[in-house]
């Protein structure tokens, strides 16, 4: 079985490739870079440095003929899509609807998205489940709506699916330049001794989800019969304020916190509700916050040794040169 997935040099792309190469399936990564590292991919899988919006993809459904596709590729910022909407409904939406078309054309058995919480808006009631209305605020929720939409109707005429909504994802390879990347940023930051800066009082809740467990939720949709909607997250509501005490807990040193005043239109509470996924994917978080982030930490801490290490040797190796 061959399976493509888009923006699989990502960061929840790339968890998701290296565990669809390593059960065995045959694997295909397209990916523009923009945000995605080549680095990040395993070896022995094929990789083609492809645009979704650009015609080259259908030559790589001709030739590579994917029974499922994974589809993580979006611009996934909100605050990019605020000020390029074009940009952000060119690859969220006409990129998604590209592909749902090739996937038609070529006899894909199964699409599974990555879609967003972003897309519920201001939620009306706690925990947000499936059925809760959309109602994007960002034009990122908006475009990634739009994408679901098309891909309901690509169902019509006879296109597995399951669109995934994803919560706050965390976890390894996460870029801190992101939305979603406070983990990351707070991780880094705590590292390199600088403050932590929150907006409000900092009992704004979220839903913070490990990469982990997000890949084992791609590969349940992948080999489930079921086509549908599924929230993916904790399930669990955290305020950032008890956020940084783990994050203490976990580097081991005090955070120094600077709070600002809160920014408009931010979401105060947000979490989903995972059961669905539970009941009809059996899928459920197999990892704590302290597990996720204890992971996730020694990650960061590595690469800033490592960092470090190679700053040293190349100052050592300018001074052996003058
Ligand atoms: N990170 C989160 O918390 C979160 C939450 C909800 C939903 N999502 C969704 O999950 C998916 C993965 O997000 P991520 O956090 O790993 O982001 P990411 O930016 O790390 O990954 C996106 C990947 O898509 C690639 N890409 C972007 N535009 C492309 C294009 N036009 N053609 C081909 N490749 C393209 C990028 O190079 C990158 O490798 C996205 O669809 C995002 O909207 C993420």
């Amino acid at each position: 079985m061959k399976v493509l997935i888009t923006g699989g040099a990502g960061f929840i792309g790339s968890h998701i490739t290296d565990a669809i190469a390593a059960e065995g399936y045959e694997t295909v990564v397209v990916d523009n870079l923009t945000t995605g590292r080549k680095a990040f991919l395993p070896s022995g899988i094929m990789f083609y440095e492809q645009n979704i919006c650009e015609p080259g993809l259908q030559a790589v459904f001709h030739k590579e003929k994917p029974d499922i596709v994974i589809h993580q590729a979006a611009q996934g910022a909100v605050a990019k899509s605020m000020k390029q909407p074009v940009f952000d409904a060119d690859v969220n939406a006409m990129g998604t609807i590209r592909l749902l078309e090739l996937s038609a054309q070529y006899g894909v058995r199964k699409f599974i998205f990555a879609s967003t919480a972003a897309l519920y808006g201001m939620p009306k009631r706690l925990p947000v489940q499936e059925t809760h209305p959309a109602n994007p605020v960002s034009f990122y929720g908006l475009s990634k709506w739009t994408a679901e939409r098309y891909i309901r109707l690509y169902a019509h005429i006879g296109l597995s699916y399951c669109i995934l909504r994803y919560a706050n994802v965390y976890g390894m390879r996460q870029n801190a330049e992101g939305e979603a990347g406070v983990i990351c940023m707070f991780m880094n930051h705590l590292l390199e001794g600088k403050p932590l800066h929150i907006f409000g009082d900092g009992e704004q809740t979220r839903d913070f989800v490990f990469v982990k467990d997000v890949v084992q939720a791609n590969l349940a949709a992948m080999r489930s019969k079921h086509n549908g909607v599924f929230n993916i997250s904790s399930g669990t509501q955290l305020s950032l304020n008890q956020l940084i005490m783990l994050l203490e807990k976990t580097a081991g040193v005090k955070a120094e916190v600077q709070y600002q005043s809160e920014r408009q239109g931010d979401i105060r509470h947000s979490y989903l509700h995972n059961q669905k996924a539970l009941r009809l994917l059996k899928w459920q978080c197999q990892h704590s916050i302290m597990e996720g982030l204890a992971e996730t930490f020694a990650y960061y801490k590595a690469q800033k040794e490592e960092m470090s290490k190679r700053k040293s040797e190349s100052s050592a190796g300018f001074r052996m040169n003058h």
